[in-house]
C-alpha cells in the first residue's frame, strides 16, 4: 500500500466485480435499443474506470470524452463547474448517453453536464458513478448504475487524485489527512 494512504477502501478485486456488475446491467439496458450507445468518459478520474467497465459492456458502443471542473484546487469544492473539453460530436439524437463519473460528490458537476447534454436532442441519458458520496450532495441526482457508497473520506486512486497525484493506484484508498492538512 502507499504510504500516503491510510487503508484500502475498494481493492483490486471488488473494483473489477463492481465494472462487472455495471457492464452487464449496462449490456442488458440497452441491448435491444434502435439507437447507438455512446460512453461518455468525464475527464480526468474516470479514465481508469471507463476503460475497465467498457471492457465488461458486450454490446457495441463509442466512447467520448468531456472534462468539467467543480472543485478548487484542494479538497473542498467551490461549487463553480465549466467544461474545458467537449464531446465532438453536438448531435445526439442518433444515441443512448451513459456518462460515466468515478465520483459523486456535491452533484454540481454532473448536474451541470446532464443539462447540456439534454439540449442536444438526446433523450435517454443514464448515469453510471462508481463513487457515491451521498453525505455531500447539494443537487438532485438519480445514478442509474451505482458502484459504491462510500463514506465522507478524502478517497484516491484508480483514477481519483489529490493535486494530480495518486491516479495510477489500482485500488480506491483513503488518503491520510496530514497529506493534506500540512499542504
Ligand atoms: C471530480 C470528479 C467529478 C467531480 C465530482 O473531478 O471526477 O467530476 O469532481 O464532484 P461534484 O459532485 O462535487 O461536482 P475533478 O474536478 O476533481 O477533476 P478530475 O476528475 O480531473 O480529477
Amino acid at each position: 500500500m502507499h504510504r500516503d494512504c491510510e487503508r484500502i477502501l475498494i481493492d483490486e478485486k471488488e473494483l473489477k466485480e463492481i465494472c462487472k456488475r455495471l457492464g452487464k446491467q449496462i449490456s442488458d439496458d440497452f441491448r435491444d435499443s434502435d439507437k447507438k450507445l455512446l460512453l461518455v468518459c468525464i475527464l480526468k478520474g474516470s479514465l481508469i474506470f471507463t476503460a475497465d467497465l467498457m471492457r465488461e459492456i458486450d454490446i457495441p458502443c463509442e466512447i467520448d470524452f468531456m472534462k468539467a471542473s467543480s472543485y478548487g484546487d484542494r479538497t473542498i469544492s467551490n461549487g463553480t463547474v465549466h467544461i474545458s473539453l467537449d464531446l465532438k460530436k453536438q448531435d445526439l439524437s442518433d444515441y443512448n448517453i451513459v456518462i460515466i463519473e468515478d465520483i459523486l460528490d456535491t452533484g454540481n458537476t454532473l448536474y451541470h453536464l446532464i443539462n447540456v447534454l439534454e439540449g442536444r436532442g438526446c433523450d435517454t441519458i443514464k448515469l453510471c458513478v462508481l463513487l457515491d458520496k451521498p453525505e455531500r450532495r447539494e443537487r438532485p441526482i438519480i445514478v442509474d448504475y451505482e458502484g459504491k457508497v462510500i463514506p465522507d473520506e478524502f478517497v484516491i486512486g484508480y483514477g481519483l487524485d489529490y493535486n494530480e497525484e495518486y491516479r495510477n493506484l489500482p485500488y480506491v484508498g483513503i488518503l491520510k489527512p496530514e497529506v493534506y492538512e500540512n499542504n
